[in-house]
């Protein structure tokens, strides 16, 4: 009887360092699999669904309120660069990734605003003065900052007392019908979309950093699933 739970307890044991071993085999797959994904696969998808002619209008009306030296923070792959106004002197762009870099590179090149670009995590400290931009620029990027509070308050650090905060953004719908579905199916988009949120109540989260907002656009962004659609655009002043 001992010696059969010696056995057990022996084959027991095997089973879970068997079971340890595959399940690292497996996550360091899971791992290498996202990791290509994210590396190789999604920026372009992200630059294929974003880059469309008519996002470019969308883009246009946004940016066109830019001034200034002006900072884009989630720079992805410069699909804003054609869309800023003369009246943006200079841009100071940056990104946490370096996605799809000779493209990003051939687009900057294009463009006749002088760009300076930075590889940076929005939410740790930025190495600019305080108040140092005229204007600071987001587009389909809150969604996806992690510590989204702590980018904001280095957002209203970095903008001068009167400068703008444009922002153009998908998140949580008005409908509470539509936003149940969209904190339901939020951790699977957050998977494919490589941390993307569609659930965050933009404008809430604006106001609550210490912003005033100026001007806010609520609308859907037509041709794209409904749970992603729910479009926030504006501008925000420093709330003294
Ligand atoms: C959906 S993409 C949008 C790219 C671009 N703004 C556009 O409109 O096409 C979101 C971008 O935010 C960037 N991002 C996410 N978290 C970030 C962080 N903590 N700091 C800087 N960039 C970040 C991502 O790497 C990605 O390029």
């Amino acid at each position: 009887m001992s010696f059969l739970k010696i056995q057990v307890n022996k084959s027991a044991k095997r089973k879970r360092i068997e079971d340890k071993a595959v399940s690292r085999r497996y996550s360091g797959l899971r791992a290498t699999t996202l990791g290509f994904y994210a590396k190789h696969i999604f920026p372009r998808l992200l630059d294929w669904s974003l880059g469309s002619p008519e996002m470019g209008k969308y883009r246009r009306k946004a940016l066109d309120h830019a001034r200034g030296r002006t900072l884009e923070i989630g720079f992805g792959t410069g699909l804003n660069l054609p869309w800023y106004p003369d009246e943006v002197t200079q841009l100071t762009v940056f990104d946490s990734e370096n996605m799809l870099p000779e493209l990003v590179e051939k687009r900057i090149s294009q463009s006749s605003i002088p760009v300076t670009r930075l590889q940076l995590d929005a939410s740790g400290h930025l190495p600019f003065d305080d108040h140092s931009f005229d204007t600071v620029v987001t587009t389909f990027t809150l969604c996806s900052i992690e510590n989204l509070p702590a980018a904001l308050s280095e957002v209203r650090r970095v903008l001068k007392p009167d400068g703008r905060f444009i922002f153009m953004e998908h998140g949580r719908s008005d409908s509470s019908q539509i936003a149940r579905w969209q904190d339901r199916l939020n951790p699977i988009q957050k998977a494919i979309g490589v941390g993307c949120n569609m659930n965050r109540r933009i404008d809430d989260l604006i106001r609550e950093a210490g912003f005033e907002i100026n001007s806010l656009d609520r609308f859907l962004m037509p041709k794209t699933p409904r749970l992603l659609a729910e479009m926030y655009r504006g501008i925000a002043t420093i709330n003294e």
